[in-house]
């Protein structure tokens, strides 16, 4: 059976997992506004699915809207765990199975988990296999160019390429360098000339043109932090794929809408209390663009309730009307 990966329009759009990020409300809304981007969970301990522990379920719950695609990152170290996590992700009706093998925290890597699997990746090949052969689910990965450094990088991905992965996607920088230095694509794009399946570069696109120039051989952009800023990056980047006008970032009112929007599902995904606590660094990271950022960000770091947000983004709106 062809997964998904390979069925998918080309180049492929990804959201990239971000713990605290991209859960289900914020990514309906980015599918909402390009309905081709694939969507992918934060890292979710597999270990904790495979226990049905209530907040993994949630964390890798999803809306019907985000089907076509909505892929669960799981995070793992052993086989046994992998594969019976897998089954709850297929009863969950997910449409794929990604493994982190590049998150850097010092917690995740200490316990064996997420880059530290890049140390022997022969043995990591071998639990992928073992998964992929137990699930009906494409099973994919993402990855580092390497631990401590990127020598063996081809020869892991080449090793989970065997093991019947369905797709890989690269972030350029080493589990040393977590994110520091510059994302370096010129291996991710001499790696895709060793790999069938398809490759998805990731690492600082900030902008659709970024996206478009970056993109060279691979199949896809996967796109993280811009989007916590800029969740239009992924239509604009369709669009400069495509060679049409890239879309402008709609003005200041329907920037503040989306995240009215983002507000009020993220209380019906939650609560109250903890969609505004959540929120807050989301707001972070929009209000840079807006006139008195910093006076608006004081107050949208302390916000605690859906009404006061309604009278902090009013006030915003009427600062910044003529952008
Ligand atoms: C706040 C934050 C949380 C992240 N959480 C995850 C995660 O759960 N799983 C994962 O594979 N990568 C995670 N990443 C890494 C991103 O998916 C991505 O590889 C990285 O941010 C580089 O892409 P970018 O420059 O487009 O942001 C996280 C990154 C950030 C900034």
């Amino acid at each position: 059976m062809q997964s998904f990966w390979s069925q998918v329009d080309r180049p492929l759009l990804v959201l990239a997992p971000m713990s605290g990020y991209t859960e289900s409300p914020f990514r309906r809304l980015v599918k909402e506004l390009e309905p081709s981007t694939i969507l992918v969970s934060e890292l979710i301990s597999a270990e904790a699915l495979r226990r049905k522990n209530e907040k993994s379920l949630r964390l890798a719950s999803f809306h019907p809207d985000e089907k076509n695609y909505y892929a669960v990152q799981l995070f793992g170290k052993d086989e046994e765990t992998f594969i019976e996590a897998a089954k709850v992700v297929e009863d969950m009706g997910a449409d794929g199975i990604d493994l982190n093998f590049g998150c850097p925290s010092p917690k995740v890597v200490g316990s064996g988990h997420g880059s530290a699997l890049l140390k022997d990746s022969a043995r990591s090949a071998k639990m992928i296999e073992k998964l992929v052969k137990s699930t009906h689910l494409p099973v994919s990965v993402k990855m580092r160019l390497g631990f401590y450094d990127d020598e063996n990088f081809i020869q892991s991905a080449l090793d989970f390429e065997s093991a019947g992965i369905a797709s890989i996607a690269i972030h350029g920088r080493t589990t040393k360098q977590k994110y520091t230095g510059n994302a370096d694509w010129t291996k991710i794009y001499e790696l895709k000339n060793h790999l069938k399946i398809p490759v998805i570069g990731n690492g600082d696109v900030t902008s659709a043109m970024i996206a478009k120039n970056k993109l060279q051989n691979l199949d896809g952009v996967m796109i993280g932090r811009a989007s916590m800023r800029n969740p239009w990056i992924f239509a604009q980047s369709r669009a400069a794929f495509e060679g049409r006008e890239i879309p402008k970032k709609p003005p200041i009112a329907a920037q503040l809408e989306f995240f009215r929007r983002h507000a009020k599902m993220a209380i019906d995904f939650k609560s109250e209390e903890w969609a505004m606590i959540e929120l807050r660094k989301h707001f972070a990271h929009f209000v840079r663009g807006v006139r008195y950022a910093a006076q608006f960000r004081e107050r949208l770091i302390r916000v605690a309730t859906y009404a006061e947000l309604e009278i902090i983004f009013a006030e915003i709106e009427a600062q910044n009307s003529d952008r």
